[in-house]
C-alpha cells in the first residue's frame, strides 16, 4: 500500500508519517519512507537517521538535467522500482525502515519545484511494493503536488487536519481532488486537539463536509517539545492513538497482517 500524508504547512505531516512508520514497523511490516517535501529536510531526523539520503534527483542527473528531461515519457529507467532495487547511496537504511528524498531547493532563483513534482510522480508510479512492504509519503504542504498529478498511484491518502477552519477547508480540497481522481481511500486525521470538546467539534465538521476520518491525535506535549530537538516520542500517547489509525487503514484498504 502506497499511503500519502498531506495537509496545510505544519499541520503534522511529517510527525505523523514518523508515527505511521514506527507503527507499520511495530506491525512487522518493511517501510519506504518517501520524502516528497521540496523545502523542509528534518524528515530524517524524526525517523532517527543521522542524514538525509542524496535525493534522488542526482540520480537523474540533477536538477537542471531533470529539467531537460521533463518531456519526455520517462525521467527514470526502467518501467519498475522495487525499494531493493533503489541504488544504496540514495536511501537511508536501518532495520526494516528505509527512505527515499526526491529533492530540496537549496538555492534563490533556481526555479519552480516542478521537476521534482514530475519524478516523484514517476517514482511513486513505477515503485513496486511486496505484500510485506509500506510506503509512506511525507508530501509537501497544500495541494499543488495534485496539479502535478503525484498522487496517480497512491492507494489512501491521510490528511492532517487541525482544529483551525482554514486547515479544514484545505482537507477539504485535498479530499475532493483526491477522491476525484479515483482513489478510494481518503481520510482526514485529526492532529494537534486539545480536548474532546474539541475532537467532537471537529469530527462533526469533517463527517459534514462527507471527509471520512481515521481517528485522532490529540496535542501531546511530549511531541511538540520532542521537536525542539527535531525528534518523534517512539512511545507515548501519540503513538497509542495511531495504532487505530493505521489498523483502519490498513483494514479498509483489504491489507492483512505481513507474513
Ligand atoms: N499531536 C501533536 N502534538 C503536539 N505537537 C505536535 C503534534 N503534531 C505535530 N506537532 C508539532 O507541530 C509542529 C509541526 O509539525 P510537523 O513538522 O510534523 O508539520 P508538517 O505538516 O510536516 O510541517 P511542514 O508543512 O512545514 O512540512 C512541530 O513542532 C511538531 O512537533
Ligand atoms: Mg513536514
Amino acid at each position: 500500500m502506497k499511503i500519502s500524508v498531506c495537509g496545510k504547512g505544519g499541520s503534522g505531516k511529517s510527525t505523523i508519517v514518523t508515527l505511521l512508520a514506527n507503527e507499520a514497523l511495530a506491525r512487522g511490516y518493511h517501510v519506504l519512507v518517501v520524502d516528497s517535501d521540496e523545502s523542509n529536510s528534518g524528515l530524517y531526523r524524526m525517523l532517527g537517521f543521522e542524514r538525509l539520503p542524496v535525493p534522488l534527483m542526482e540520480l537523474v542527473g540533477g536538477k537542471q538535467r531533470l529539467k531537460q528531461k521533463m518531456g519526455q515519457p520517462n525521467v527514470l529507467s526502467g518501467s519498475q522500482i522495487a525499494t531493493a532495487g533503489i541504488p544504496e547511496q540514495y536511501s537511508v537504511k536501518r532495520d526494516s525502515l528505509r527512505l527515499v528524498a526526491i529533492g530540496k531547493i537549496m538555492q534563490s532563483l533556481e526555479g519552480c519545484a516542478c521537476p521534482m513534482g514530475v519524478l516523484s510522480r514517476e517514482f511513486l508510479k513505477k515503485l513496486t511494493l511486496q505484500t510485506n512492504e509500506l510506503a509512506i509519503v511525507d508530501m509537501e504542504a497544500g495541494v499543488e503536488h495534485f496539479g502535478r498529478g503525484v498522487e496517480t498511484s497512491i492507494d489512501s491518502v491521510l490528511i492532517v487536519v487541525e482544529p483551525p477552519l482554514e486547515s479544514i477547508e484545505v482537507a477539504q480540497k485535498i479530499h475532493d481532488l483526491a477522491s476525484g481522481i479515483g482513489i478510494k481511500n481518503v481520510w482526514a486525521i485529526m492532529n494537534k486537539v486539545p480536548s474532546d470538546e474539541i475532537v467532537t467539534r471537529l469530527q462533526t465538521e469533517l463527517r459534514g463536509r462527507n471527509i471520512p476520518v481515521a481517528g485522532c491525535i490529540h496535542f501531546d506535549p511530549e511531541v511538540f517539545s520532542s521537536s525542539i530537538e527535531g525528534s518523534v516520542p517512539t512511545n507515548g500517547r501519540a503513538m497509542e492513538e495511531i495504532k487505530d489509525v493505521l489498523a483502519l487503514m490498513l483494514a479498509r484498504a483489504g491489507i492483512h497482517a505481513p507474513k
